[in-house]
């Protein structure tokens, strides 16, 4: 097999891939209706629900599309005529309460700082001195925006106090840091193909709790594509989409999940985290500060003071380590000037290395970093 170009995505996804992955979607033209094809959709399913949790309580419903497709799907579909309690310490909670006011949901904002752990004790006032019944809360795992990590673990125990629907949004958490929905009380998540799973962008999906589902039967319908209980049941009856798939972003998402089941979660983790120390050691070498503190970082993704100096122009730092084989992303906070560097996929703390080498070669030629100054 020919070796395809490598680039260094350190952008959150969709991420580096192996050659491997990508030469798995290079398969003979088929019909998504033949069963053969049918059979590859439920084995994903089926493998995608074994990362989370067992499959006799939980399963996995596919859709189409990028990952706001599976967070609309839920909000869209489970919340009935109760209150949604949504999380919003970042874009992806704001996306949540975009979504909800999209959908005319009736939901109360719960929002926090972007760079600081979430109260939760503030979080259970809202929801013991609430006048409406919340019957869902809704909440990001890693922020993507800042890499601020969200305690589910302990959202879960205070959802299961007040008989409370959890929602999960672990679109940059899935695959990389460990989840037990049954544990965690997590009724519903939401993912996607392209980033810790290192597949191919165009499967997002909700691993749901069966009799949760179940129950959605006779709720009103707000959404029609992303209806989750139609989609659930004509999966489960026949092992389709209701609509077209992403016939060859599946293929690649079968071998990117046999890939993640050969490397193992936590180890995949581990990796990830090891470039993680990599990135956040090298930008303090050089003068950089990231902006979420150490015990609460999911070290996925991480947000970093742009530098402040007269030659900075971030247009200008991307385009000159894009020309060197690595993608950067810029930030998504609107009080603070920062921009972003995802630790995720194919790539090792040695790519990380050579990324920082890179960097220093930036920093240096606009003056941030001392041209005299022997390397950090
Ligand atoms: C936490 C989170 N939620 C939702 C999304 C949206 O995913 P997509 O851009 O694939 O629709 C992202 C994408 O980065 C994300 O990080």
């Amino acid at each position: 097999m020919r070796t395809i170009k490598r680039n260094i995505l350190l952008n959150p996804g969709p991420a580096t891939t192996t050659d491997s992955v990508k030469y798995a979607q290079v398969v003979p033209d088929i019909c998504p209706r033949e069963k053969e094809f049918g059979y590859i959709m439920e084995s994903i399913s089926t493998e995608l629900t074994r990362l989370v949790s067992d499959l006799e309580h939980y399963t996995t419903i596919l859709f189409g599309g990028s990952g706001t497709a599976a967070v609309e799907s839920i909000l869209s579909s489970v919340v009935g005529e109760g209150t949604l309690v949504i999380v919003n310490n970042g874009a992806y909670g704001q996306r949540m309460c975009d979504i909800a006011t999209a959908f005319r949901l009736k939901f109360i904002e719960f929002s926090s700082p972007v760079d600081d752990a979430l109260d939760v004790t503030a979080l259970e006032k809202l929801i013991r001195d609430s006048p409406c019944s919340i019957s869902h809360l809704a909440v990001v795992h890693n922020e993507t925006t800042t890499g601020l990590l969200n305690d589910i673990e302990t959202i879960g125990k205070l959802c299961r106090r007040y008989q409370i629907d959890m929602i999960v949004d672990a679109m940059s958490s899935f695959g990389a840091i460990p989840i037990h929905m049954e544990e965690m009380n997590i009724s519903y998540l939401a993912a996607s193909s392209n980033k810790n799973l290192q597949g191919i962008a165009g499967v997002a999906f909700v691993v749901a709790h069966k009799t949760k589902l179940e129950s959605l039967k006779c709720q009103k319908t707000r959404n029609y594509y992303l209806n989750l209980y139609a989609q659930y049941k004509y999966f489960s009856e026949t092992f389709q989409m209701r609509f077209t798939p992403p016939v060859q972003t599946l293929y690649a998402l079968k071998k990117a999940i046999e890939e993640l089941k050969q490397e193992g979660i936590k180890e995949r983790y581990a990796r990830y985290s090891k470039s993680w120390y990599t990135l956040i050691n090298g930008i303090a070498r050089f003068g950089l500060k990231h902006i979420v503190d150490k015990k609460d970082h999911s070290k996925i993704i991480t947000s970093i003071l742009e530098p402040d100096c007269e030659g900075y122009d971030f247009e200008q730092m991307h385009d000159y380590l894009y020309s060197r084989g690595f993608t950067i992303y810029p930030g998504k906070l609107e009080n603070l000037n920062t921009f972003r560097i995802a630790n995720i996929g194919n790539i090792t703390s040695k790519d990380i290395e050579s990324f920082l080498k890179a960097l220093s070669d930036y920093l240096r030629e606009i003056g941030f970093i001392p041209r005299n100054e022997p390397h950090r």
